[in-house]
């Protein structure tokens, strides 16, 4: 079964972004992939501001990673490109930490003028990390998504379809459930058991 990291990169209590991010949770989980959820508001400022790689919060986020097939992360456009706390544990990764791993990002911000910024921002860094392949992301304006009074999260139905053609595009990048290694020594074993396909 696929794993994916599904990482809340803004600091609000009340985020956009992040609601994006659940929605995009639920479709993933949808597809029958295992997520791990974590928020940039689960660590200590300090951890990550003075780059405390052996923090707890900080290894259990990179080993959560280092399993992962792929990483969906979210974030609010801040200044025109991803905000800086999430820069600030992305900086904690290991090098070449992201590798072999395919990844979508989701992106809030006020004006649909920043609708690239996430895909202009993040790609080198993630590139930087040795990432396998990265998804078109999905860019939803303040208008497009809003949490409601009863708890729930609105997205625009348009908006809402384009998060569900980029999880499902996102989710194709993921190893099938059915899927098996090939292993040259095992070859015609595996055929024969009819646990690969040619
Ligand atoms: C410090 C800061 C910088 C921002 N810079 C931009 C920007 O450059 N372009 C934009 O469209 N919106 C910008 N915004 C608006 C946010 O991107 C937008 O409100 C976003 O939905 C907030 O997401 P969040 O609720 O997940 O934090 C900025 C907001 C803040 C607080």
């Amino acid at each position: 079964m696929a794993i994916v990291v599904a990482l809340a990169g803004s600091p609000s209590a009340k985020s956009r972004s992040s609601g994006l991010l659940k929605r995009g949770i639920e479709l993933l989980v949808e597809s029958g992939v295992t997520v791990q959820q974590f928020s940039l508001t689960d660590f200590v400022a300090e951890d990550l501001i003075y780059g405390r790689f052996d923090s707890p919060a900080v290894q259990a986020f990179n080993n959560a990673v280092k399993h992962a097939d792929g990483l969906l992360i979210a974030s609010p456009v801040y200044k025109a490109a991803y905000s800086g706390g999430l820069k600030t544990l992305i900086d904690l990764l290991p090098e070449h930490g992201l590798a072999g791993k395919v990844a979508l990002n989701l992106a809030t911000g006020g004006s649909a003028a920043f609708t690239l910024s996430l895909d202009h921002a993040l790609l080198p860094v993630l590139n930087s990390l040795k990432i396998k392949f990265q998804v078109g992301g999905v860019f939803a304006t303040d208008r497009d998504v809003a949490w409601q009074v009863d708890g729930s999260f609105h997205v625009a139905p348009d908006t809402e379809e384009r998060l569900r053609l980029a999880i499902n595009s996102f989710v194709s990048y993921l190893p099938h459930p059915l899927s098996a290694e090939l292993a040259p020594g095992r070859l015609v074993e595996q055929i024969r058991q009819g646990r690969i396909s040619v």
